[in-house]
């Protein structure tokens, strides 16, 4: 199936009243993990990238793998730059061939100044026009959402949320293809259960004929997520919930492999190093828990 453009595979989600899963690949074994879980539901799948990983690897390198994986994939795949902070950043995943892309012109590049909302149009506008011409997907983000370490305080969003005539007006003006809302999530571990402020959500929808995007989506509740989905909700962003299964599953295995070698001698001291013996259960980990949020999302069985 291969490489799809994300306005494809949620303008068919729209129709279908699902939401699809936007997962973040940061090495070989997420982005195996991802697809694979993908193809296990045969559901239509967004593997994305998001900018900070540029400060772990060289992009190119990623891409390469990333775009290997895709062109065997046997679900359509929209290939997403998360969060990317300038128009100079946006170009060079276009030039990677990316299928999707994020203006996240609500914060400075800095990633914690908030850029003011005509800010956030211009850059928007700009970023579509370039995308548009290459006949790629473009995301823009209104409100605020939490940033890791920078929480909104769980159940009091009220302050962050989108506006829907603002909405409106910002998708009239800058031509963007899907709006990344605040309704209440935050990115990062919640302390205590969100509150998603789905009337909220509700008036956006109405207010725009644009798919709309939660991100935060690690540690909402089930019901919240579905409901949120019935409000609207096209394109859910998954990133903690899957660094969480990675760790867990090493850690596990450490603690394992070291009783087991407790006292071996040389060899068996040599065999307990074998990295893979780590990685495969926290890729089977991320694997499992991508195929639990498809399911939710409503997605599988959809590609
Ligand atoms: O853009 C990525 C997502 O918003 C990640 O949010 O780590 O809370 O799942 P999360
Ligand atoms: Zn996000």
């Amino acid at each position: 199936m291969g490489l799809v453009t994300s306005k494809e595979i949620l303008e068919a989600a729209d129709r279908g009243g699902y939401a699809v899963g936007a997962f973040n690949a940061i090495n070989m074994e997420t982005a195996q993990a991802i697809i694979h879980a993908a193809e296990d539901e045969r559901s239509p799948l967004i593997l994305q990238i998001t900018q900070t990983t540029m400060n772990y690897t060289e992009p190119e390198e990623l891409v390469a793998l990333v775009f290997a994986l895709v062109n065997k994939a046997k679900v359509p795949v929209a290939v997403h730059l998360d969060h990317g902070r300038t128009f100079e950043i946006v170009m060079r995943f276009l030039k990677f061939g990316f299928s999707s892309v994020m203006i996240d012109g609500s914060l400075q590049p800095d990633g914690k100044t908030p850029r003011n909302y005509e800010e956030n149009v211009e850059i928007t506008k700009k970023v579509v026009e370039a995308a548009h011409a290459l006949g790629v997907t473009v995301e823009a983000e209104l409100g605020r959402l939490g940033q890791i370490g920078t929480e909104i305080e769980v159940g009091d969003p009220g302050k962050a949320l989108t506006d829907p005539d603002q909405a409106r007006d910002f998708v009239g003006r800058t031509g963007v293809d899907l709006l990344a809302i605040a309704i209440g999530t935050t990115h990062g571990l919640y302390r205590g259960t969100p509150t998603i402020v789905h009337d909220r959500l509700e008036q956006i929808d109405k207010a725009v004929d644009v798919p709309l995007v939660m991100h935060g989506g690690s540690g909402v509740p089930d019901d919240a997520v579905v409901k949120a989905v019935q409000l609207g909700i096209r394109k859910i962003n998954i990133d903690t919930q899957m660094r969480v299964a990675f760790y867990d599953a090493i850690k596990e295995v450490v603690a394992k492999t070291e009783k087991e070698h407790a006292g071996a001698d040389e060899l068996g001291e040599v065999r307990k190093y074998d990295i893979r013996k780590l990685l495969a259960p926290a890729r089977d980990a991320v694997r499992e828990t991508v195929r639990e949020r498809i399911r939710v999302f409503g997605s599988s069985g959809k590609a």
